[in-house]
């Protein structure tokens, strides 16, 4: 069953039940060693799947969750072990929204759940996105609307003397810090050594379309850089789709209207007010999906400063213009 939260639609299944979780796997195209996280009607339930909860964990727990915090934590031996992939741990969050409480109580399980997007595609915000990927291989989606987030939760291991950040969202690292005391270090994307969070070492957030970046030191360079960009591919013949602030798509306007005769093939869409990050988060992968539907050559993404959601939008958006590369 597909299910709305505040951050994505995620893919449930019960947690308990090992071939219910394998379809999960196989439905999504996922590698089997990249595990799941199960997800709780609320906080009480933590101790049922976890072995223990660390000192560190439970200002994190009163302060964030409900909400947009995957916390990793010693497994409890009743979670299908294929929720884990192999390790000794489990990812466990509790979702905010309203639909997705209503529907893990009626459950009465743990439910285990990616986001619900094939393996690879950007994960999914709307009901509508959830059906691209999903139309005939699930029986159930349950529509609560776009994604409020719209970036999948933070997700924060908590086994060891500090907090591991493995994943930026919505609950930042200067708001961990805050809670709990101690300065969350950062997991390196896909360096050496053991992986710590097997989901860094895949491509996510891919879309098709090569995916450029329009950066700066102040706002408004990153909108000049982004019309830039825009100009360069169109000139060197190229269609472009561009995910942007309402400033820098005046700028591409002004551009087209400079040279009315030429071929213009650009598609505009506005995250809105320069800075705001919170929406060009909650529009980033609706935006991804629409631009490379429409079958342009390059999607041109304005950059946003690494501060509060800034980061997380950041994250995303690096790996989506990493693919190409193999950055
Ligand atoms: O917002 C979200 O977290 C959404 C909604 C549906 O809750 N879910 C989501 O799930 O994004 P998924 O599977 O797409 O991403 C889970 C991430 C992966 O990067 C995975 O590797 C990591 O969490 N993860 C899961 N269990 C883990 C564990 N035991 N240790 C380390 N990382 C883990
Ligand atoms: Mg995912």
């Amino acid at each position: 069953v597909a299910f709305s939260t505040e951050t994505v639609y995620g893919l449930g299944a019960n947690a308990l039940d090992e071939q219910a979780v394998l379809s999960i796997y196989e439905v999504k195209g996922r590698p089997g060693d990249n595990p799941l996280i199960v997800h709780l009607a609320h906080t009480g339930l933590i101790p049922t799947v976890v072995a223990d909860i660390p000192p560190m964990a439970v200002p994190l727990i009163e302060r964030f969750m409900p909400g947009p915090l995957t916390l990793v934590m010693r497994r409890a031996p009743s979670i299908a072990s294929a929720v884990s992939a192999g390790l000794d741990t489990v990812a466990v969050r509790c979702p905010s929204h309203p639909v997705a409480q209503a529907f893990l109580s009626m459950a009465g399980v743990p439910v285990a759940a990616p986001s619900a997007n094939l393996s690879g595609r950007p994960s999914p915000t709307q009901v509508r996105h959830v059906l691209e990927d999903m139309e005939g291989k699930i029986p159930f989606v349950i529509d609560g609307g776009a994604c409020e987030v719209g970036l999948e939760s933070t997700v924060l291991d908590v086994t060891g003397d500090v907090p591991v950040l493995l994943r930026p969202g919505a609950v930042t690292a200067d708001q961990i810090r805050e809670a709990c005391g101690l300065i969350p270090r950062v997991a390196k994307g896909t360096g050496q050594g053991p992986v710590r969070s097997p989901g860094m070492k895949y491509r996510h957030y891919a879309p098709r379309a090569t995916v450029l970046v329009g950066i700066g030191r102040s706002l408004a360079a990153r909108a000049r850089h982004t019309a830039e960009l825009v100009q360069e591919e169109v000139a060197a013949g190229r269609s472009v789709g561009v995910f942007a602030s309402s400033k820098a798509i005046l700028l591409i306007k002004e551009m087209q209207k400079a040279a009315p005769n030429e071929n213009w093939p650009v598609r505009l869409v506005s995250y809105g007010e320069l800075d705001d990050s919170v929406q060009a988060s909650a529009r980033l992968f609706d935006a991804f999906r629409t631009l490379d539907a429409s079958g342009v050559d390059r999607i041109v993404v304005q950059s946003l400063p690494e501060k509060g959601m800034g980061a997380a939008y950041m994250n995303r958006v690096r790996k989506a213009s990493a693919q190409k590369t193999g950055e």
